[in-house]
């Protein structure tokens, strides 16, 4: 496995991660003396090349299986590190959150079969979050609604503040009737997260295309129980904004993420998942899903996690659990 970004705040807990498992992998990214660091740390061989360099990109990859993303905004280095997965038919993931990525992806369904790879943009947060949609879409008929509340505790990363900014300019988007659109203003909406209701905001998240590609719910909408960082700043600095939680801060607290699925007949069915905070839960997720391709379980072409891996990954990331909701 190879890491790209891996001295990044996401990134180094991605290797701390992939290290407990005595996973066989390699780091890079561009800032020498970080990644030089950090590879000393952890006792594994590392590259030094910027997200452009295709040659340098080919050597790394030379006798990988996999790629780990961990460098955002993916808006400037998904492409790259894409193009090079596709050159070497290495599987791709990455733990991005922006729509544009998965879109990418999408785009590439064909080139990917073609090279034999896996191609997951993704697979951070949204692995447990679309593995619950998969198992509540299973609980009725003809599923032709979702919505899903996403509780997120532990701050933000600077990475994520920046790359938030290209959520926050989607405005209100949904998927209604299969296709992507503006919401008409739905509002806040209570979900549960076992014994706390959570008021949340309408926001697009990853479902509305990860979730759909799974599932085929024709109809989604997502909120958050926080603001966007980015649509709380008025202008964002990078250089001025916090690497991330202490371990100490990620400790404190827990993610959740709560959904319900409305069948053709009316029914609805509901459930939450209840995970670590995070910025923990992402590298438990991200290797969880590489661990699954080192040990050759994959699907060729555009994935989401739920289509590749269905309910059943929930199971490989460490202290996460599903709880049915009785209606
Ligand atoms: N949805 C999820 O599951 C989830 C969870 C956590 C994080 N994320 C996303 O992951 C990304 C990284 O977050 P983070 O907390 O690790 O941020 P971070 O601490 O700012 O780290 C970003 C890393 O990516 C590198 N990088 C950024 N732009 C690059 C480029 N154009 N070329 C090469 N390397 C580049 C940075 O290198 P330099 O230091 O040289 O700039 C740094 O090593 C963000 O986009 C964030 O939104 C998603």
């Amino acid at each position: 496995m190879l890491l790209y970004g891996a001295a990044g705040y996401t990134g180094k807990i991605i290797a701390a991660r992939a290290k407990e498992l005595n996973l066989d992998f390699e780091i890079a990214g561009r800032e020498a003396d970080q990644i030089q660091e950090l590879a000393i740390g952890l006792g594994v061989p590392y590259h030094v090349f910027t997200v452009d360099d295709q040659h340098a990109w080919q050597l790394a990859l030379a006798c990988k299986k996999v790629l780990i993303n961990a460098a955002g905004p993916f808006q400037y280095t998904a492409q790259q590190a894409i193009d090079a997965c596709l050159r070497a038919g290495v599987h791709y993931l990455d733990i991005s959150a922006e729509l544009e990525t998965y879109k990418l992806a999408e785009s590439l369904d064909d080139r990917a079969k073609e090279a034999g790879i896996q191609l997951m943009s993704g697979a951070g947060l949204f692995v447990s979050y679309d593995a619950l949609v998969v198992y509540l879409s299973q609980q009725v008929k003809e599923p032709i609604g979702l919505k899903v509340g996403f509780r997120h505790f532990g701050g933000f990363s600077k990475g994520s503040v920046l790359s938030s900014k290209n959520i926050a300019d989607l405005g209100l988007l949904v998927r209604k009737d299969g296709e992507l659109v503006q919401s008409e203003n739905h509002g806040t909406k209570v979900f549960a997260f076992g014994n706390e209701d959570v008021e949340c905001m309408p926001t697009p998240l990853g479902g509305i295309i990860l979730s759909y590609k799974s599932t085929g719910i024709p109809n989604i909408e997502e909120y958050f129980s926080l603001k966007l960082p980015a649509a709380e700043l008025p202008e964002i600095v990078a250089d001025q904004l916090p690497d991330g939680p202490t371990e100490t801060e990620r400790a404190a607290g827990r993610n959740g993420i709560s959904a319900e699925v409305t069948g053709k007949d009316g029914k609805v069915v509901k459930a939450y998942i209840d995970a670590p905070s995070g910025y923990n839960l992402t590298p438990l997720s991200v290797v969880a899903v590489a661990n699954r391709i080192l040990n050759n379980d994959f699907a060729t072409g555009y994935q989401s996690p739920g289509s590749a891996y269905g309910t059943d990954i929930i199971r490989d990331i460490p202290n996460t659990h599903l709880h049915s909701i009785e209606s």
